[in-house]
């Protein structure tokens, strides 16, 4: 088998989800909270020498802006030996999402996936006019991700419908779509059940490249086994935030008063990337 290239450079993130739905590669892409972890997971995509994403969810552009973050991931692109893309995750807000495409965000997702379809399909419409004439790439969703606040009550609640997926392709032309099949968010206490049959009927129904959610808890021959079957973009979060949080109380807590944070966080940034690391050759295969 040859090898798959994962630094090819692309003159749009439409053009490398594109290209990466036709050849069977996926980007990974990195839930970050701050300078800390997104330098980490630059340095890990050069230790791998890949192209990587890195995404904010709200709760983070709140806290820190739009514009501060997009200046950020700008001012450490030098650093980045390939691509760097910045994305917003898991937005369900309108306004939100157009914040961050004024802000020049490369990506957002609309998440309208807990409305019916009609409404998803409205709001997915209207992010994709907007962010059209700035060129920045939209995620939508369809069915959902189990854990933290999703309240699901059978495999029907959360499975995506084909036709249901087909229907906001065509009515919206969002450019990348995820898809509920079975993943949680977060550490999963048992292995996520992965609906792959319906992952295969998506993939046939429409063509746009699919994005699988809750990566930490997915075990590595189901990330590889889905890539197969159209996923072009896996969200990776829980790992990074929980390494991040566990190893600074443990320098903190070693440091007592004299905790200083970047004393701290020179300790810490190489254990977020070493779980990076682990998870971007989980993926590029
Ligand atoms: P995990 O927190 O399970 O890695 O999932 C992240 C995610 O899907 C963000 O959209």
């Amino acid at each position: 088998m040859m090898s798959k290239v994962f630094n090819e450079k692309f003159d749009s993130l439409q053009s490398l989800f594109k290209a990466y739905r036709a050849s069977e590669r996926c980007l990974a892409a990195f839930n970050v909270n701050d300078n800390y972890d997104l330098r980490a997971v630059i340095n890990a995509a050069n230790v791998v020498d890949t192209n990587v994403m890195v995404m904010t969810y709200p709760p983070v552009i709140e806290a820190v802006t739009a514009e501060v973050f997009r200046g950020m991931v700008d001012g450490l692109k030098k650093y980045a030996k390939n691509s760097l893309y910045l994305h917003l995750d898991h937005s369900t807000s309108v306004d939100q999402c157009k914040w961050a495409i004024d802000a020049g965000y490369d990506s957002v997702m609309i998440d309208g996936s807990q409305h019916p379809i009609d409404k998803n399909i409205a709001m997915t419409k209207e992010i994709v006019d907007y962010a059209a004439s700035a060129n920045v790439l939209v995620e939508a969703e369809i069915g959902k991700i189990m854990g933290r606040d999703v309240v699901v009550k059978s495999a029907d609640d959360f499975l995506a419908s084909v036709a249901d997926v087909k229907r906001l392709y065509e009515a919206t032309g969002a450019d990348i779509i995820a898809v509920g099949i079975g993943t949680a968010h977060g550490f999963t206490p048992e292995k996520p059940k992965i609906y792959f049959d319906r992952l295969k009927e998506i993939s046939q129904a429409i063509t746009a490249p699919l994005v699988l959610h809750g990566g930490t808890g997915i075990p590595d021959e189901d990330i590889q086994k889905s890539i197969t079957m159209g996923i072009s973009k896996i969200n990776i979060g829980t790992i990074v935030h929980t390494t991040y949080m566990r190893y600074t109380k443990l320098g903190i807590d070693a440091a007592g008063d004299g905790a200083y944070p970047p004393y701290i966080m020179k300790d810490v940034l190489p254990e977020i990337e070493r779980v990076v690391i682990d998870r971007l050759r989980a993926v590029n295969i």
